[in-house]
């Protein structure tokens, strides 16, 4: 039976990146959309720039606060990193043209999902982080087949046992 979701005890930055590089792994391939959310610090960069990198993307991945959406290819893949937390208004995300950037060879990465509304395309994934302490947890929902299919291989990658905390 397909995974619904994982649970994650994230003790430092490293542990956020190898969860990163863990969901390139699994990365049942494009067109798939995540959405990364928590907190201001949370750790979304940090998890979105590890995966991008394992990815093969060699540029530098900073964080899209101003840019608002980056994009990164690596051969027939293109990566759209995206981060909505200053936007102000629906308009200005229906400007973005974000449904333009999904579909097959798409992998999108969403920061501050919630912050855009209805210009938002659905998620495949849903990876929420938060603090616990200085340390941080990630929870991952899938909430497509593709998702599901991404959870079932990011749930047996070995290099995460010692940050499972629950499965469910
Ligand atoms: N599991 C963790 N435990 C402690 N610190 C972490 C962890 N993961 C990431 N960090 C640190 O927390 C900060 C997170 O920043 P960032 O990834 O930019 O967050 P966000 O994009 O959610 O605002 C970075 O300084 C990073 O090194
Ligand atoms: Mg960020």
């Amino acid at each position: 039976m397909a995974e619904a979701s994982c649970l994650f005890d994230l003790p430092d930055s490293a542990a956020t990146e190898g969860l990163g590089r863990a969901l390139a792994r699994s990365f049942p391939g494009a067109p798939a959309v995540v959405y990364l959310r928590g907190e201001l610090g949370s750790g979304k960069t940090t998890c979105a720039r590890s995966l991008l990198h394992a990815l093969g993307v060699a540029a530098p991945v900073r964080s899209p606060t101003y840019t608002l959406v980056d994009t990164y290819s690596v051969a027939t893949l293109t990566c759209v990193h995206v981060d909505l937390y200053r936007v102000q208004t629906t308009t200005e995300v229906e400007e973005l043209g974000l449904r333009d950037m999904t579909g097959p060879g798409y992998l999108m990465l969403i920061e501050w999902p919630e912050k855009g509304g209805v210009a938002v395309p659905p998620p495949d994934l849903v990876l929420q982080l938060a603090y616990q302490g200085d340390a941080r947890s990630a929870v991952a929902r899938a909430a497509s087949a593709t998702g599901e299919a991404w959870l079932e291989k990011l749930a047996i990658d070995t290099s995460l046992a010692p940050y499972v905390s629950n499965l469910t």
